[in-house]
Formats: C-alpha cells, sequence, structure tokens
C-alpha cells in the first residue's frame, strides 16, 4: 500500500468519524490561527475533555490576540486557573504581546518565526502551522507514536527510536490535506488506537498494522524511561496572631511562575531553630520531569523572613493558586 492510499483511508475516515470540537473545522485550516494558538496551548499537557470548558471560557473573556495582549496577568492566570503547568498561560499571554509587538498583530507563518515565540516546541509548532495554515509539518505527539509503533510492530523503548518514528511520520503525512491529516490522526489515536482496548476492526489501517489483534497490543509503545526524580521537602503554614497565612508570589522565571504560594523547599528546610510543627500530613505532585513530595508544617511568625503578606482565610480564594499549593490548602482547610 502506498503512502498515498494509507492518508486517503485515514482522511475518508476522519471526514465520517472525526470529532467536531470546538477549536476545528474540517476539510482544511481553521480560518482563525488565534483559535489554534490557543487550543494547542491548553491541549499541550491536557486532555480535550478537560480543555473544552476552559477553552469556551477563555475564549468569550479574550476573543481575539488584541484582548489577550492586553490583559493583565493576574486575569489571564484566573482563566487557567484548574489547567496546571502554569507556565503555558504565561508564555500564551507573552506570546499574544510578542504577535502584536514583534510582528506587527500578523500570525507568524514560518516556522522559526513561530519558533521564536514563547513556549512553542517542535510539537507545538507543527500543530499550528498545519491547523491554522496547512502546512505540511509532522505533528508528532504520544497518539502518533502509538500508532507508528504498532503499526510496524516496533517494540524497541520509544526514547531509542524517535529518529526511525520520526521518519515514518514524515512519510505517512498527506501533503495535500495537512491541517485535516493532523487531526485525524490525533483523532485515531484518541479514538481508536487507544493505549488501553484498541479498537482495532474500526481502524482504517487494520489491514496494514502488524500489532492488529496482538495480545500485547497495550504493551506497545514500549515506554519504557529511566525513573522520574523525586523529591522530598516542606512547604510551611505561617500564622500571625490574627490567624492570617502568609502567601507570596513566586518570581517570574520557571516552574509556576506568577501564581501564588505557601514558602516551601524542596530539599533541605526554610526555617531552623524556630517552633515548627509538622503535622503528619503531606501532598504529591508529579510534575513533568519530577515527583515532589511536600510535608506540611506549622509555624507561629509575624515577620516571616521572606517577600510576601498575610491573608486571612476567607481572602485566600483571591488569589491564583497552582494545583500543589490548593491541595496544601484543602489539607489544612
Ligand atoms: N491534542 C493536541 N492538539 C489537539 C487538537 N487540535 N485536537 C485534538 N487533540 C489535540
Amino acid at each position: 500500500m502506498t503512502k498515498t492510499k494509507l492518508s486517503d483511508l485515514l482522511l475518508e475516515w476522519y471526514r465520517l468519524h472525526g470529532r467536531d470540537l470546538p477549536w476545528r473545522v474540517k476539510g482544511g485550516a481553521h480560518p482563525d490561527p488565534y483559535v489554534i494558538l490557543v487550543s494547542e496551548f491548553m491541549l499541550q499537557q491536557t486532555t480535550v475533555k478537560t480543555v473544552i470548558p476552559y477553552f469556551t471560557r477563555f475564549m468569550a473573556r479574550f476573543p481575539n490576540i488584541q484582548t489577550l495582549a492586553k490583559a493583565g496577568e493576574e486575569e489571564v492566570y484566573a482563566y487557567w486557573q484548574g489547567l496546571g503547568y502554569y507556565t503555558r498561560a504565561r508564555s500564551l499571554h507573552q506570546t499574544a504581546q510578542m504577535i502584536m509587538k514583534d510582528f506587527g498583530g500578523i500570525f507568524p507563518q514560518k516556522k522559526e518565526d513561530v519558533l521564536k515565540l514563547k513556549g512553542i516546541g517542535e510539537y507545538t509548532v507543527a500543530s499550528f502551522l498545519s491547523l491554522a495554515y496547512n502546512q505540511p509539518e509532522p505533528v508528532i505527539d504520544g497518539n502518533v507514536i502509538r500508532i507508528i509503533c504498532r503499526m510496524y510492530g516496533w517494540v524497541e523503548p520509544v526514547d531509542k527510536i524517535m529518529p526511525e518514528i520520526r521518519k515514518k511520520a514524515l512519510e505517512l503525512q498527506s501533503l495535500e490535506h495537512p491541517a485535516d491529516y493532523a487531526s485525524a490522526i490525533m483523532d485515531l489515536g484518541a479514538m481508536v488506537c487507544t493505549p488501553k482496548k484498541p479498537q482495532c476492526l474500526l481502524c482504517p489501517w487494520q489491514n496494514f498494522c502488524v500489532s492488529k489483534g496482538r495480545e500485547d497490543i497495550e504493551k506497545i509503545p514500549n515506554k519504557t524511561k529511566i525513573g522520574k526524580k523525586e523529591k522530598f521537602g516542606f512547604v510551611y503554614v505561617i500564622q500571625n496572631k490574627k490567624q492570617e497565612i502568609f502567601i507570596r508570589k513566586r518570581t517570574e522565571k520557571g516552574l509556576l511562575s506568577g501564581l501564588y504560594e505557601l514558602p516551601w523547599c524542596d530539599e533541605g528546610k526554610l526555617f531552623v531553630g524556630k517552633k515548627v510543627v509538622e503535622t503528619g500530613k503531606s501532598v504529591t505532585h508529579i510534575f513533568t520531569h519530577i515527583k515532589l513530595n511536600l510535608q506540611i508544617c506549622l509555624i507561629e511568625d509575624e515577620h516571616p523572613n521572606f517577600d510576601g503578606f498575610f491573608v486571612s482565610a476567607d481572602k485566600l480564594s483571591d488569589y491564583p493558586f497552582s494545583t500543589l499549593m490548593k491541595k496544601v490548602l484543602t489539607k489544612i482547610q
């Protein structure tokens, strides 16, 4: 079967069974690249089902690039709150500002220009250019990796065979209908070639898949990895005499920047020699590269030695906190 026929089979299946999603048009590129930009940022580490209500609310408040670029950071965070991975919100906001400032409000269409924007890596540049501008950039996400490894029976660890997977993704791709092809292969992975219990009999590629019906199909792709690093630290509930709680805003750079938090550390201790009560409670949170375990400690202190301020418990909900900090606040309530 030629490559063209394979992509035709997939496109035909997509026309009949592809999902209708709020950021999607079928039959070519989306007319509004802003819609693709926002949805692709949201979908970077989050499922379609979770993203839909956030996307709808976000688009109602920030319907175009101008509105988003002009908005305050806190408000953008507020609309992101609950989606997690908050650096994405910040990068999306900065990207909107860069498009207004550096590109005169016109969305870039060249790969090297799109890569200059914040928070856009190889995957997002490909999905953005194919979905917004119908450019044949290979979109390689978990779905595509799974489909290719299964089709060709590649059982080696994915990390080791990425170059081969990339080459195959390029070969399979439709040059005539890149936007629909990108959506189609995502849908095939989400609806048919699922991680568990794939529906091989519904697959447009079933006659060409060497793993069809294999008992161990769920083991492909082989995701063997060096384990996630685990860190152990402390988070401090600092209270003053008025029973207010001390919070601070994270600094500009890095993980969870711009959100509020209780002081915490992922190694050592922040307080030495003060009367710290270990509550015996803890929270665990898994980030992309690390698993973080924090023991919750209580401490009384009128003047903590950090930049930040005290707020009363009933005012805490006025501030955007990361999912990790929300877990802590829930535990101590
Ligand atoms: N995952 C990432 N981008 C997506 C999209 N546009 N549609 C569905 N799932 C996605």
